[in-house]
């Protein structure tokens, strides 16, 4: 991996103290420039990632941009898109994407991820597996030593159907790793369910995972599972917005 240091302030100027929010727009503008006219664009989901599409939907506006087309990962992402007046398609359009801009809930220093805290990893998974680039966009408080070392959740996405059991796998699976295996409720108490109509459980971890790719194929192997949140040699690039400036870490 090769990094890239970008100072935010002149040499000598004060300290600014930026919010999370002000650093996940920060990334998500540097990100932005590398998108190019005519490009298909994986369009991620977050508060990150709705800092990149705003920013794609100005420049377009401006006609610094034409001949977009957009892919989004979302329900949410696709009506903020439209709202925009961004061009929209989809994986079966469009099976090859030339660069797709999303956040995520965790890094580890080999750009492996986390995602889903948002409850849209199925989409995100497909949309940026299908992408030559996929630029993760972060504020440094997403760096972590080890994926699922952040003390908050790993989400996988499963069928409603007989979900205990499967949360039942899915702890026992990870045992070794001290997993709680929680359903993701809405604010209203009720099941969170994604845009596909599935649930999440939230895979709490007190230990490492160990082999990653050994842990994802196991969890893949549990009927009832449909996708899992680890997004594993998957980034081609991350830009880490924090308070000394961005770094851009390159595969
Ligand atoms: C949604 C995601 C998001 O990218 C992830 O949760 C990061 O969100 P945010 O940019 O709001 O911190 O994976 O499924």
């Amino acid at each position: 991996a090769s990094m890239e240091a970008l100072s935010l302030s002149p040499p000598m100027s004060p300290p600014v103290i930026l919010t999370q929010d002000e650093l996940k727009k920060i990334a998500a503008y540097k990100a932005v420039e590398f998108v190019e006219s005519g490009m298909v664009l994986g369009l991620g989901t977050g508060s990150t990632a709705k800092h990149a599409v705003d920013r794609i939907g100005d420049l377009l506006r401006q006609g610094k941009l034409t001949n977009i087309v957009g892919i989004p990962t979302s329900k949410k992402t696709q009506e903020q898109a439209l709202s925009l007046g961004i061009p929209l398609s989809d994986l079966d359009s469009h099976p090859a994407i030339d660069l797709a801009i999303d956040g995520a809930d965790e890094v580890d220093p080999h750009l492996n991820l986390v995602k889903g805290r948002g409850g849209s990893l199925l989409r995100e998974k497909m949309v940026e597996g299908a992408c030559k680039k996929f630029v993760c966009i972060v504020d440094e408080s997403k760096l972590v030593k080890h994926l699922g070392g952040s003390g908050l959740a790993l989400p996988v996405e499963v069928v409603p159907f007989c979900w205990k059991f499967t949360a039942n796998k899915l702890q026992n699976l990870l045992e070794r790793s001290g997993c709680v295996a929680k359903l993701r409720n809405d604010c209203e108490g009720k099941p969170f369910v994604t845009d596909n109509g599935n649930f999440i459980i939230d895979l709490y971890l007190k230990e490492e995972l160990g082999d990653l790719q050994i842990a994802s194929d196991a969890i893949l192997r549990i009927a009832g599972v449909v996708e899992h949140g680890m997004f594993l040699d998957m980034a081609t690039t991350v830009i880490v917005a924090g308070e000394l400036g961005i770094t851009i870490k390159n595969k």
